[in-house]
């Protein structure tokens, strides 16, 4: 099997299980408007990452399977608010309306909420086969991740750098802040949730660190090259922002040797699991060649 039927294998895995763990959208006017953002099309591509991180350290599905879907609910929460008119202003987001175009400013910040809140519940409680210590050592990493010292910092200096020109340093910290920290943070609960050593631990967070920057240098240069057929999202939305970017600090071909440079990184991490790691290390291309 290809790296892309992997994926929308596990994506069928990952969907089936957050219809699972998502309110009936009947039972609530809320429940409707998080299942919109929720079902509206995303990759999946945290939740599959750490079903290859637990496949490739010999784990069980259903160790992670709930710790796969609370971090793609905070993924989307972090999405539903980084497209209000008071962040990024975007009106489409996965191939359809954002959340506050279709239900206002209020449901769409409250849905976001809501979701925060029931990645943490499921997270607790829909983990199975693992100690309850291994599951507080997960939430712990992933509550570091989205707070202050992560995704949040990492959206303050976003925002703070609109229409400034800052060093690469600076940006670099803001990519991996904003981005790169939730898919460490993912990597690491996924690897604690199977019982993985301190030091193989240690490992697959380098691996996610430069996984995470490839990713988020990716995303800044298909602002400029791609289009809302493929990504569901309107390109030029840096630009109209006056984003710091790698594009707009160096321009598209330093941002794209930069990303190369960031994907050897990312392979060679990840080299200590030799075989096992094959999966992983086809995840690294993957970042880089997308489309979308
Ligand atoms: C978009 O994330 C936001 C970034 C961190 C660049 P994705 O590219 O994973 O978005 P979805 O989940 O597929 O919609
Ligand atoms: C996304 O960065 C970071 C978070 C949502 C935390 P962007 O603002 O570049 O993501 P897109 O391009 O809107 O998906
Ligand atoms: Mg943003
Ligand atoms: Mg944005
Ligand atoms: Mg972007």
């Amino acid at each position: 099997m290809n790296l892309q039927a992997y994926l929308s294998k596990n994506k069928k895995v990952i969907d089936r299980a957050l219809d699972k763990f998502l309110p009936e959208a009947r039972s609530s006017y809320i429940a409707k408007v998080m299942r919109y953002s929720v079902f509206a099309g995303g990759k999946r591509f945290r939740p599959a990452l750490m079903l290859l991180v637990c496949e490739a350290l010999s784990g069980k599905v259903k160790q992670v399977l709930a710790a796969a879907c609370a971090v793609e609910l905070i993924h989307t929460f972090t999405l539903i608010h980084d497209d209000l008119p008071c962040m990024d202003d975007d009106d489409y987001r996965r191939g359809k309306l954002t959340s506050h175009k279709k239900f206002g400013e209020d449901m769409a910040t409250l849905a976001g909420d809501a979701m925060q809140a029931l990645a943490y519940e499921i997270l607790l409680k829909e983990t199975k086969g693992v100690s309850l210590q291994y599951k507080m050592r997960a939430l712990e990493t992933i509550l570091e991740a989205i707070g202050s010292d992560g995704v949040v910092t990492g959206q303050v200096l976003d925002i703070q750098s609109e229409g400034k020109k800052i060093s690469l340093s600076a940006l670099e910290n803001i990519h991996l802040k904003k981005t790169a920290a939730l898919i460490q943070a993912a990597v690491k609960a996924a690897a604690i949730l199977c019982g993985a050593s301190t030091k193989k631990i240690t490992q697959l967070d380098r691996y996610a660190q430069h996984l995470g920057l490839s990713f988020q240098i990716a995303d800044d240069l298909l602002d400029y090259t791609s289009s809302f057929a493929k990504m569901g999202k309107q390109p030029g939305s840096d630009k109209k922002q006056k984003k710091s970017t790698y594009v707009s600090l160096l321009g598209k071909e330093k941002a794209r040797q930069l990303m190369v440079k960031e994907r050897d990184q990312t392979r060679r991490a990840i080299s200590f699991l030799g075989k096992k790691g094959k999966r992983l290390a086809e995840l690294a291309d993957f970042v880089i060649k997308r489309e979308r």
